[in-house]
């Protein structure tokens, strides 16, 4: 008998809710997404695979780490979406990483399907969710997921332009000698080689990096930027990144379950800003409960217009190749 049973007093009509986030996917995004997302006490997490077995043990073995990371969240393993159900955000990491020499575009034959399965059953279960798509080719499965969902588009969005930007800071502040916290940095566009870091946007404290480096070595740190993916790619072999993803996803998980309003660069549906029209692309987003509460349309210079335009029009072409896998 449990000595502690709730006693049948007047709260007891309460329903006591925490929210909760399904992460689809327990690769290793997936798992440490859901580690991230717990150790911050942000939210109980429901992590679905098809591979049955792995999603329970990694949920098993994140509420047996609960007592010494200090947390209270409920951490689930589940193949069945049912178990999903009633989800605040929904996560779609599933799908195959890229391996030495392949483009993340080369993954939209395995991952398209994928994608927009888990989407449709997932968002079925969790109709009021907030949509953040992860898998790559990033911007273009998020246009497929947001079809397959049939949410608004203002509920989806896709992961990676914080990622590319945090990648970014990370080398300013290492050229610089100075700390991450202290860089902010702008990437904007498609999660590709036609990615668009705005250095202009990029400061040290409020310093623009131009008065810090020289436009050589600010190339430089733009060209591993965009390289960013690849070259751990190419370190790792058998997979790619998935720390630095995963506590990407985590700020913007955040920034919804806290209703935070924060400023971010995340691939939003363009109808008409920046010259752009039915299309996921990396823009500055405010995000909140509601998704994206509003996109920033920056006073961009023509060059930098130009380079985001052919950014997304690159994005357009590939999703209407990637359409007509399905
Ligand atoms: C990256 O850039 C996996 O696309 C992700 O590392």
């Amino acid at each position: 008998m449990n000595p502690l049973t709730l006693n049948l007093s007047s709260s007891s009509s309460i329903t006591c809710t925490s929210p909760q986030v399904t992460v689809v996917g327990a690769g290793n995004v997936g798992g440490t997404l859901a580690q991230r997302i717990a150790e911050r006490n942000l939210a109980d997490v429901v992590l679905l695979d098809v591979l049955d077995g792995r999603p329970q043990g990694i949920a098993l073995d994140l509420m047996e780490s609960r007592g010494i990371e200090g947390h209270d969240r409920i951490i689930r393993g589940t193949t069945d979406y049912a178990d999903t159900a009633g989800s605040s955000v929904v996560v779609i990491t599933a799908g195959l990483p890229r391996k030495p020499g392949m483009s993340r575009d080369d993954l939209v034959k395995t991952n398209a399907q994928i994608v927009v399965d888990a989407a449709r059953q997932a968002i079925a279960h969790s109709p009021d969710a907030v949509l953040i798509m992860v898998t790559n080719p990033l911007d273009v499965l998020t246009y497929l997921a947001w079809k397959a969902s049939g949410l608004p588009p203002e509920r989806v969005m896709g992961m990676a332009g914080i990622l590319d930007s945090s990648r970014f800071q990370t080398f300013i502040a290492l050229e610089l000698g100075v700390a991450s916290t202290d860089v902010s940095a702008m990437v904007l566009g498609s999660h590709g080689d036609l990615m668009v870091p705005l250095p202009r946007y990029s400061t040290v404290n409020g310093i623009p990096i131009s008065e810090l480096m020289d436009a050589d070595t600010i190339e430089r740190l733009v060209q591993r930027t965009r390289n960013g993916g690849a070259e751990i790619v190419e370190l790792m072999k058998t997979g790619g990144a998935y720390y630095a993803p995963a506590s990407s996803t985590c700020v913007m998980v955040e920034a919804i379950v806290q209703n935070r309003s924060r400023l971010l660069p995340i691939a939003s549906y363009l109808n008409g800003q920046y010259g752009l029209k039915d299309v996921f692309i990396g823009v500055p987003t405010r995000v909140g409960c509601r998704g994206v509460e509003s996109v920033l349309e920056l006073d961009l210079f023509p060059d930098e217009l130009a380079a985001l335009q052919a950014s997304a029009e690159a994005v357009r072409q590939r999703t209407h190749d990637a359409q007509a896998l399905l």
